[in-house]
């Protein structure tokens, strides 16, 4: 596995919309591996191929194992290719978000409260996944990512968007208290 480079909102290629994955199998696997272990690297909770400067439609995500003990979605990963919604709540829920492509900025985003998806795992196999609450968000973020769309969009006025400097960042990671902000970057 190896750490690859995280691009920056500035860079036109967040900007644009993903193909649809057509080779499944090893270099596939690998490439989600990847896209983990620098999702992990980063301290973020999701992970869009776009964010690495390739325009495939795949992410990944990973929930804290402690985010919420009685959720089974937590602390397990997940590789979406190719990702359809195929249904949402009606119901939205207004929720902090932030971004790997767009450090240190976090705003507030409505988002549906429950989504269903569909999507091909890394070897071209169906999988249909109902993701509540958190994982929602990060779900709807990251497919945003494969249409080149950022959450910064989305931030309905200036004063639900802000910045918390990565001074801050660094010395809650130190205590071990990590704020919800450092957990919510995908
Ligand atoms: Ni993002």
């Amino acid at each position: 596995m190896a750490i690859r480079q995280i691009i920056y909102a500035n860079d036109p290629r967040l900007r644009q919309k993903a193909k649809r994955v057509k080779q499944f199998g090893p270099a596939l696997k690998a490439l989600a591996d990847d896209m983990l272990e620098t999702m992990r690297s980063a301290h973020g909770i999701g992970l869009a191929a776009p964010q690495i400067g390739l325009l495939q439609r795949l992410f990944v995500a990973e929930l804290p194992e402690d985010e919420d003990a009685d959720d089974p979605q937590s602390g397990k990963p997940f590789v979406l290719v190719n990702p359809e919604i195929v249904k949402t709540s009606q119901t939205e829920v207004e929720g902090e978000e932030g971004c790997l492509s767009i450090p240190t900025w976090y705003g507030l985003v409505w988002r549906p409260e429950w989504v269903v998806v569909k999507a091909k795992d890394v070897n071209g196999k169906s999988i249909r996944i109902k993701a509540e609450g958190l994982l929602a968000r990060v779900f709807l973020h990251e497919i945003d990512h494969l249409n080149g769309v950022l959450f910064i969009d989305r931030v309905e006025s200036p004063d639900k968007l802000w910045q918390v400097k990565p001074e801050d960042l660094e010395a809650d990671r130190e205590t071990q208290v990590e704020t919800e902000a450092v957990a919510e970057m995908a």
